[in-house]
């Protein structure tokens, strides 16, 4: 057996160094090469095999009034709101410096209803250098969100009007915020996605022990990190077990154990969110810890374990 095993992963037709990827909006690659230099973007030392973006909608948006972050035990949660420059503001300061990155690109993208959507991606297709899409439907602070990402109907609906658009392969990212975020799953396969990824934040709040009323600006917002990963471990699980598409898992993911624990879930990647803003290196630390348990475990390859789902 070799002494480091091989973590490079196929995934929608796109190569992937590495399964680890970031979860769309815990870390901003540009703010990272600004503030760490051209290092940090390397082959090698950047921290993830691909990049998520952070979602954009067609016009800018400052995100929600503060205060937008709530500290909980072994988690966190926000009410962001989806701050961004809007799509053409991503083509122009953005998008040009994010395809220099040494790794697939991944696009996340939202809007309120199906031509919007289509919109943001034929404008977005058209400009070229993105390897993927990851459609939105699930985040808990925009109220059209909830919609599409709620209901099998509507999210296959969603899905036929988006797949003649691109041949680039759509992840779906479905919410938590449902009994059975398979049924979704399912949807999202039958109407022609590539991947699924899940899961995003779960419904939250938080009282100000002062005012006595909630802490966030925006009432509520999700929750994120190692509080919600037996949920995201549970989840992942089910919706395995229900596609053939391949599933990103992600949901409080800080070291090799809890990648890998997904991994035997049925995830074929993983991501890595909230622990981004606690260390901007985490996802080096995921990616050699689950070398590490893999070369414990006599792993050699990860094909060997993943889409073993357990039953
Ligand atoms: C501050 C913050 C901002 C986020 N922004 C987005 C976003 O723009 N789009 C999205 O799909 N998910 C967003 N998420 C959700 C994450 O991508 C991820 O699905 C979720 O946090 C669960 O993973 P984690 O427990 O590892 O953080 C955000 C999460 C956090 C904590």
């Amino acid at each position: 057996m070799s002494d480091t095993p091989s973590l490079r992963t196929e995934f929608c037709g796109l190569e992937l160094g590495s399964p680890i990827l970031n979860g769309s909006g815990t870390f901003d690659a540009i703010a990272a090469r600004r503030v760490f230099g051209d290092e940090a973007v390397r082959v090698g030392s950047f921290p993830f095999g691909g990049y998520v973006s952070k979602t954009i909608t067609e016009e800018a948006r400052v995100g929600n009034p503060p205060f937008r972050t709530w500290e909980t035990p072994a988690g966190m949660i926000n009410s962001i709101g989806l701050p961004n420059l809007g799509l053409e503001g991503f083509l122009e300061a953005q998008l040009p410096e994010l395809r220099e990155l040494p790794v697939p690109l991944i696009v996340s993208v939202m809007a309120s209803d199906r031509d919007g959507f289509a919109r943001i991606i034929g404008r977005l297709s058209a400009a070229g250098g993105i390897d993927a899409f990851e459609l939105n439907v699930s985040c808990p602070n925009v109220h059209s969100g909830l919609i599409v990402g709620e209901r099998p109907e509507e999210t296959a609906g969603l899905l036929d009007r988006l797949r003649p658009l691109t041949e680039r392969p759509l992840i779906v990212k479905l919410t938590p915020n449902v009994a059975s975020p398979e049924l979704i799953a399912s949807a999202a396969e039958a109407g022609g996605a590539d991947a699924v990824s899940l899961v995003n934040t779960l419904k939250a709040t938080a009282i100000d022990p002062d005012s006595d009323r909630p802490w966030l600006g925006a009432g509520s917002g999700g929750l994120s990190g190692p509080a919600i990963r037996p949920i995201a471990l549970q989840q992942v699980r089910a919706v395995a077990a229900e596609v053939s598409i391949p599933v990103v898992g992600m949901g409080g993911v800080t070291d090799g154990q809890s990648a890998y624990d997904f991994i035997r879930a049925g995830a074929t990647v993983v991501a890595v969110g909230t622990e981004n803003f606690r260390d901007p290196l985490a996802g080096l630390g995921v990616m050699r810890g689950l070398e590490e348990v893999l070369r414990e475990k006599g792993v050699e390859d990860l094909g060997a374990i993943r889409g073993n789902t357990l039953s």
